[in-house]
């Protein structure tokens, strides 16, 4: 036993996308490529000795050996302690909650989210940084050239730590402490919800809930809250059995892949609720009887509702919400005199805007909604959210969200998703598409007229730092956009993601579904794109 010192050579595609470094599960089994890219993030933190990292993962295939490496490699650096989760599991959302509780330097949380998991499946490994969050671009940056540069990586050579016993075991000098992997989150969400009045629906059978983990992490987080404290009956969690192929599924909420759950609602007797998360806990995807509630609505009506659950009752300190999300909550931080803050995609944009004070609720149309109580993006903590709002209004999710639209007007929203596209077609097509967009501006296409057109960038109002080429932007004179972005979190190919919104103020008119409502912005989208041509493909994958 002791710290090996070994030889490597760099790996020239460690460079962490939209959220963490997602690879094929084959590529992370290639010898060294785990373990450099762990040196290079270890090497990133400055004075790690001494510190404690926290630990965990989605439970997907590959988690258990990488925890074994990577605790190891954590004894090797110096690290003080890790708080790793029983088994190797920790949601996102806890990742962070435990993070910040405790004061560690950072963690690492090994999942790739949504995308499908098993020996050909994806892998992943994130890195959070102090605050709880995803380490931002600088992070990042710096984690890929080093990368870059190893020569070398450091491991303790020891035997694997029994993760099955709660508890604290040493391994060299550093203390391995085995933590129960749901109780401080729950604690957390303890402190923002009213889980007595929610408790008392749920027991008087007013609310009826089924929540689908997807074979996912989520599944144990859910049976204890949902079901053990807040006395939903057994069964109400459904696939909560976290499995290492998530059961041959893609945990990604939404109304594809999470179609089991859909058809529940949209049944003979529905429930009044239903909810899904993803494979490592941070999305959600919130559905009535007969109702599909957007991730746009919903961070909208969450923010307008905010003031009937305790955590947070004493008002916001604003929104911000990712650049392709639908303006609808721009409507009720208006209304609310708050500011709406609008970033690219990816979660890690969100962290200086919180950590700044500057807003307290965050959404994105990718089913993600969150608040300053993390650094992350959190799915039980919006199913809490509704559960209170439901709890206290005790009216059927459709009406809220119907009640909603006749307040602020609603803004129609859509996403077309082209999967697995060739990467060359896709980069051609926004090439072809940027080049367009200055002789775009000021022209009438069908109804609309193009009043902006351009490619988000982002200057960060807190450290002012810029991103550039976040999505290419047609807004037009009325305020409905189209955006064009390239997916940054797939490992096949190309997804182009087209994003497609129309505001209505007239109640009259709110009760269309959404692809008819927005039927001449697709087409519309489409032509100004190319889309069918260039991709080769007459129709999205998935549409949203
Ligand atoms: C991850 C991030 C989200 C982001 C999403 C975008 O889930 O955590 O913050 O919105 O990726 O994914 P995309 O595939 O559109 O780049
Ligand atoms: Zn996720």
């Amino acid at each position: 036993m002791g710290i090996q010192v070994i030889a490597t050579t760099p790996f020239k595609d460690q460079k962490p996308g939209t959220s963490g470094l997602r690879k094929p599960v084959p590529v992370f089994q290639q010898p060294h490529y785990l373990e450099n890219f762990i040196q290079a993030i270890f090497d990133t933190i400055e004075a790690p000795q001494g510190q404690t990292l926290v630990l965990g993962g989605d439970g997907r295939y590959f988690n258990a050996e990488a925890i074994q490496v990577i605790l190891k490699m954590a004894a090797a650096k110096g690290f003080a302690r890790v708080k790793v989760g029983q088994n190797g599991i920790l949601s996102t959302p806890a990742a962070s909650c435990v993070i910040r509780k405790y004061g560690a330097v950072g963690g690492i949380i090994l999942s790739a989210s949504h995308n499908p998991a098993g020996p050909q499946g994806d892998f992943g490994v994130k890195f959070n940084i102090a605050n709880g969050g995803p380490a931002p671009e600088k992070v990042t940056n710096a984690i890929y050239e080093r990368s870059l540069a190893l020569t070398h990586y450091s491991i303790y050579t020891a035997p694997d730590v029994n993760l099955h016993t709660l508890g604290e075991f040493p391994l060299g000098e550093m203390i391995v402490e085995v933590i129960d992997p749901v109780a401080d989150y729950q604690a957390l969400l303890e402190t923002l919800f009213d889980f007595d009045r929610i408790a008392e629906v749920i027991r008087t059978g007013k609310l009826r809930l089924v929540f689908d983990a997807m074979h996912a992490v989520t599944g144990p987080y859910a049976q204890q809250i949902l079901e053990k404290c807040l006395g939903a009956p057994p069964g109400t969690v459904q696939n909560g059995v976290p499995l290492p192929d998530f059961g041959g599924g893609h945990p990604d909420p939404n109304l594809v892949y999470a179609h089991d759950l859909v058809q529940q609602l949209f049944g003979e007797q529905p429930p009044d609720f239903g909810a899904a998360s993803d494979g490592d806990g941070d999305r959600n995807m919130i559905l009535g009887a007969n109702c599909f509630v957007t991730p746009s609505d919903s961070l909208a009506i969450l923010a307008a509702n905010a003031q009937l659950v305790p955590g947070y009752r004493d008002g916001l300190a604003g929104i911000a919400r990712s650049m392709p999300t639908s303006q609808a909550a721009d409507r009720v931080a208006a209304k609310l005199g708050i500011d709406c803050y609008e970033t690219p995609t990816g979660w890690k944009f969100f962290g200086n805007l919180l950590d700044a004070g500057k807003v307290t609720l965050c959404g994105e149309e990718s089913f993600g909604t969150g608040s300053n109580h993390v650094r992350e993006k959190d799915g039980l903590w919006a199913v809490l959210f509704w559960l209170n709002i439901l709890a206290v209004r005790q009216t059927p999710v459709a009406e809220i969200v119907k009640d909603h639209w006749r307040t602020y007007g609603r803004n129609y929203y859509s996403r077309h998703d082209y999967e697995g596209i060739e990467g060359d077609r896709a980069h051609t097509l926004m090439s072809q598409l940027e080049q367009k967009l200055p002789s775009l501006v000021g022209q009438t296409l069908g109804a609309y007229t193009v009043a902006t057109a351009d490619n988000f960038s982002y200057s960060d109002p807190v450290d002012h730092s810029v991103s550039q080429n976040q999505g290419i932007r047609l807004i037009f004179e009325d305020g409905s956009r189209i955006v064009y972005r390239l997916s940054g979190t797939g490992t096949q190919g190309a997804t182009l993601r087209v994003y497609l919104e129309r505001f209505e103020p007239h109640p009259s008119q709110q009760h269309l579904d959404a692809q008819v409502a927005l039927a001449d912005l697709i087409q519309l989208a489409n032509d100004v794109a190319n889309i069918q041509s260039l991709t080769g493909r007459d129709r999205p994958t998935v549409i949203t």
